[in-house]
């Protein structure tokens, strides 16, 4: 059966690309027009930057590689390159990590929260967040819960752990569960990357957590390029929860390599991956014993092609 839920005030379009075509379109008519929406990277003279390197990659990729069904977990090739590319300084992660191909990062997270929480459960994110995860949550009938980034009246140079703290106790008093979402390096909107302190003592208040419940930390990397660090600053703080908290990470190829094509990955001691689909939208089918219930009816009806992780 598919039961299809229908929002009326969900917008049909992301707003900024909305904005951008409402921009483009009226230049077009003549109008004076500063488009100021930020999504994608243009040169000087307007037209859309592509990286020469990400362009030369594609243009070689064989017909017979592109034109035949990508394998449903997708590519081995590329996702052992993923792991490389994020978990290389982390052997102990990389042993442990299972990898799974989705339509682009935002197919990761939208994947996290259908797996790991039951309708009506709220993940949790910093209280500035890139606006897709309250519509990907809405679209599943799940919800954003957010703790305050920054204290009041600070300098914004660190997080507001005892903010986390406290509203990751309400979401595991509510729920019994938790799924935290943090985008870092360079946090959209805010840009602001998490300092080791930052990343130290959030672990230490998630891994407290991690003892009275099920627990799930989704490191949204999507700009991890961008910075120095790349994602090692999180992942040393993070190594030490280890089996004792899901870690998950979403890699973005838009960002990293101009190429919009992402994995979700997973690290875990007890991981078992049983993942098909590669770039195909799909439903998510979980039989994980952890997080996720075998009872929902989602779960046990799934046969459509699905990109997941199963845990065990
Ligand atoms: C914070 C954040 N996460 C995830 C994504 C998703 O990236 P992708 O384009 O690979 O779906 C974006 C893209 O804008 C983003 O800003």
């Amino acid at each position: 059966m598919l039961t299809t839920f229908i929002k009326k005030d969900r917008p049909g379009e992301d707003p900024i690309f909305a904005l951008n075509q409402e921009a483009s379109v009226r230049m077009k008519r003549g109008e004076s027009i500063l488009n100021a929406t930020i999504g994608v990277l243009l040169d000087d003279d307007g037209k859309l930057a592509i990286l020469p390197t990400a362009a030369r990659i594609v243009s070689e990729v064989k017909e017979e590689e592109w034109a035949a069904y990508a394998p449903i977990a997708g590519n081995p090739d590329f996702l052992e390159a993923v792991k490389d590319d994020l978990l290389a300084t982390h052997p102990a992660m990389r042993a442990s990590a299972a990898a799974v191909a989705t339509p682009g990062g935002t197919g990761a997270v939208r994947h996290v929260i259908s797996t790991f929480l039951e309708p009506g459960q709220a993940l949790l994110t910093t209280s500035f967040y890139w606006g897709p995860y309250a519509i990907l949550a809405d679209e599943h009938q799940r919800r954003v819960e957010t703790f305050e980034m920054f204290a009041p009246n600070s300098d914004m140079s660190q997080i507001h752990l005892a903010a986390l703290d406290r509203k990751l106790g309400d979401s595991m008093a509510a729920q019994g569960r938790a799924v935290i979402v943090i985008n870092d390096p360079c946090h959209n909107p805010t840009g602001y990357s998490m300092s080791e302190r930052d990343w130290r003592t959030a672990a230490e208040v998630i891994g407290r957590h991690a003892e009275r419940g099920l627990v799930a930390v989704l490191l949204d990397a999507a700009y991890a390029a961008y910075a120095p660090q790349g994602v090692s600053t999180a992942l040393s703080a993070l190594e030490p929860l280890l089996g004792r908290a899901l870690l998950l990470i979403a890699w973005s190829a838009a960002a990293a390599v101009g190429c919009r094509r992402s994995l979700a990955c997973s690290t875990t001691r007890r991981c078992r991956l049983r993942s098909r689909a590669n770039v195909r939208p799909s439903c998510v089918c979980s039989e994980s014993a952890s997080l996720s219930s075998t009872s929902s009816p989602e779960r046990r009806a799934c046969v459509t092609p699905v990109t997941t992780a199963v845990f065990s």
